[in-house]
């Protein structure tokens, strides 16, 4: 099973979201990784069938899939970034009107909702209307609409928004633990929801794809370049000017500075082993500067 994007390009109203965008994925979590803006979105959409690209094609072994049409369409589970709940719909009922929405056997259909909501953990809320959902338990629904039908392909659109850290790690676990045998693009501006269960990482940046890799293999390109040494709080300006800060820690009264730079650091510093998290500030630096102070850490 393989899923061929082929020089994708995509403009609005003149701007370019995606330009000449390539890619391989065969069976696998592939962690879908850029800022806001990048063309995440755009590029799911249009794999998934609800954009039409401007130039370039979507290939499932090696055929068309817009040609391909219903019979691709009933392999592709997605889950949207933005997407309305049906507020006055319980749990079970949402399912049920996306499985008839897939054109599922009843049987079938009852079936494969019991597994979702055993499998998203849901259960005992299945009663309950949509509209009394917590956020967790919201995120956690539209992805069991995304695996009814038990599809090959499972598009998640940043399926982790908006969870504190313990679902957010539910989440990611219900992924890996769906994903053998599948296709799974997450795509993601948080680098802890791919950093364990990607097996590989796709930079998108602007609409061009940085990279296509393991995360190990962007990990260790940075061999050597990652430092951390010891500052006083009122050097951290002057330090931020010269260096690519990937963290700060508050450490008894100084500040100990973790950053990626091509040369060792001028003051006494120990060399650490980079992160995904280091590669994601490298690659993106010039665009997230503003998003993320120095400190930040996990974003989400
Ligand atoms: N419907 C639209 N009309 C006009 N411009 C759009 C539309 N959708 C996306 N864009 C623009 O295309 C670019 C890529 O957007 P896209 O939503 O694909 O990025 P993203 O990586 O998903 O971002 P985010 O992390 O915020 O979800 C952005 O510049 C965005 O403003
Ligand atoms: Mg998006």
């Amino acid at each position: 099973m393989e899923l061929c994007v082929s020089g994708l390009s995509k403009s609005y109203g003149g701007k370019a979201a995606l330009q000449g965008v390539n890619l391989t994925l065969r069976p696998g979590v592939y962690g879908l990784l850029g800022p806001n803006g990048a063309g995440k979105s755009t590029l799911i959409n249009i794999i998934v069938g609800n954009l039409t690209p401007d130039a370039g094609e979507v290939l499932y072994d090696g055929r068309n899939t817009a040609a391909l049409g219903k019979t691709f369409r009933g392999m592709v589970g997605f889950m949207p970034q933005q997407q309305g709940l049906y507020d006055t719909f319980t749990g079970y009922r949402f399912l049920a009107y996306i499985a008839s929405l897939k054109g599922m056997p009843r049987a079938r259909a009852a079936r494969d909702i019991a597994d979702a909501l055993r499998w998203v953990n849901l259960e005992d809320q299945a009663d309950k209307k949509l509209g009394a959902y917590s956020g967790g338990m919201k995120q956690r629904i539209l992805i069991a609409q995304a695996v009814l039908n038990q599809p090959k392909i499972l598009i998640l659109d940043e399926p982790t928004a908006g969870l504190d850290p313990k679902e957010r790690i539910r989440v990611r676990n219900m992924i890996s633990g769906i994903a053998a045998e599948k296709i799974v693009v997450l795509a993601t501006h948080v680098v802890s929801d791919v950093e364990q269960i990607g097996k590989e990482v796709i930079l998108l940046k602007k609409g061009v794809v940085l990279g296509q890799a393991e995360p190990r293999q962007f990990m260790d390109a940075l061999h050597g370049k990652v430092f951390t040494f010891s500052v006083a709080p009122e050097a951290l300006p002057e330090v931020e000017a010269r260096y690519l800060v990937s963290n700060v820690v508050y450490q008894a009264g100084r500040l100990l500075v973790r950053v990626v730079s091509d040369r060792p650091p001028d003051v006494p510093h120990s060399p650490a082993d980079p992160t995904l998290e280091d590669v994601y500030l490298s690659r993106f630096a010039d665009e997230i500067q503003a998003e993320t102070p120095a400190g930040g850490g996990d974003p989400g």
